[in-house]
């Protein structure tokens, strides 16, 4: 019989978002009249903006026409999206089009990087944090077996809570791959530019790479946050960052992200030789992906027009308004809120310590889904995210309900 990767079987309970979907398929079978309001996993709602359904559709005519048809594009994305990123998201920070690799999703980027990485890479990774930088790492066989506190062997873990300002803490040994996410999923907190500094610098003494994901940055709202690590001196040398359309601009149906990877980090060989990163990832990418869809890295193109970035800024103040409103009914409530500023998820501290209790209380009284906070990480436990990600009418029943049908 065929021998599995063992290492799967590390691997605590089933993925979070379909857990949450399991628990919910569940109460709406046995309450068939609720209306239930999810704000649970980070799914957009609202339609793709015009201009990049134009240009979505001008993609498929080019397919439809021998002399424009496309086959197999250029695994890395094409030049025209390339070009665009760089221009638009990095400008003025010495990133060439040539270190951006397009892909169908930050999902697949951030759980994909860490393979062509040692096996002994010791990893440090904040907790809580997205479930995929812990799981691939477990599922590559870079981890021992989860202990009862629900951590796993071998990971550093760096805890986010309001004591630390939810910024995660330099750690004490020495590490060699560092995950950072700002603005922060699930917590919705930013890293300030002297923290991100500490970072840098700490990785360049300790030779260590930052996996930095960006994906929320288009949420920023306040001044000098920074949007990129790469606003960090001395970042190229040891940072890797992904960055996703899927919020921002709606994809995430459309699947489309890209993650930029310098040409001047360097890697070690077992044999001490100095490797490209670059050269690794492109490698893999080769070997492993044929590149994002023709028409889908046109209608990403279009969000870096006149046109696309107004409409998407439109989209983004629709879910930051939503943010704003959990905010401060949260708080009004009595909660203490965090996030949600930045970012579009707010993080609350649950009155009960038990953060899938407090989802059952939740989805029961409220018919309101949301995300526990333990199953981001152990020390997500005690808290609770709740997402931005919902029509305006969707967030202010949500938060009609919890005013009135739940116990601060
Ligand atoms: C989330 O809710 O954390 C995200 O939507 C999940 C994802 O981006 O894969």
């Amino acid at each position: 019989m065929a021998r599995i990767n063992d290492n799967y079987l590390k691997l605590q309970a089933g993925y979070l978002f379909p857990e949450i979907g399991r628990r919910v398929r569940e109460f709406a079978e046995n309450n068939p009249k609720a209306d239930i309001i999810k704000l649970g996993i980070g799914d957009v709602v609202l339609p793709l903006a015009e201009s990049v359904v134009e240009a979505f559709k001008r993609g498929v005519e080019d397919m439809a026409k021998e002399d424009s048809f496309k086959g197999y594009g250029p695994e890395q994305g094409y030049d025209f999206l390339r070009n665009a990123v760089v221009e638009n998201d990095f400008a003025g920070l010495g990133i060439d089009a040539d270190e951006v690799f397009i892909s169908d999703g930050s999902k697949c980027d951030s759980g994909n990087i860490q393979e062509i990485f040692s096996i002994d890479s010791k990893v440090a990774i904040s907790d809580p944090a997205y479930p995929v930088y812990v799981d691939t790492n477990v599922m590559a066989g870079r981890t021992g077996a989860a202990n009862d506190s629900g951590t796993y062997e071998g990971i550093v873990y760096m805890p986010l809570n309001d004591t630390n300002n939810f910024s995660p803490e330099l750690p004490k040994e020495s590490v060699d791959l560092i995950y950072l996410c700002s603005p922060n999923n699930p917590t919705g907190m930013t890293m300030s530019r002297s923290e991100l500094k500490t970072w840098v610098d700490y990785a360049k003494q300790n030779n260590s790479i930052i996996l930095f994901d960006s994906a929320y940055e288009r949420f920023i709202t306040e001044k000098d946050v920074p949007k990129s690590i790469y606003e960090i001196e001395g970042a190229k040398d040891c940072a890797i960052e992904f960055r996703s359309f899927s919020k921002t601009a709606g994809f995430t149906g459309v699947r489309c992200a890209y993650t930029v990877v310098p040409k001047q980090l360097m890697g070690q060989s077992s044999s001490g030789e100095k490797i490209s990163i670059h050269s690794l990832w492109n490698r893999r990418h080769c070997t492993k992906f044929n590149g994002a869809s023709y028409p889908v890295q046109k209608a990403a193109a279009a969000i870096y027009s006149e046109k696309g970035k107004a409409q998407v800024d439109e989209r983004v103040s629709y879910y930051m308004e939503n943010a704003k409103v959990i905010r401060e009914a949260l708080s009004e409530k009595g909660f203490s809120v965090f996030g949600g500023v930045n970012a579009p998820y707010v993080w609350l501290k649950t009155p009960e310590p038990d953060s899938w209790g407090f989802f059952d209380s939740l989805l029961n009284s409220c018919h309101v889904v949301g995300t526990p906070g333990a199953g981001f990480g152990p020390s997500g436990e005690g808290y609770f995210r709740l997402s931005a990600f919902g029509t305006k009418e969707n967030i202010s029943t949500a938060i009609e309900r919890i005013r009135n049908g739940l116990p601060s």
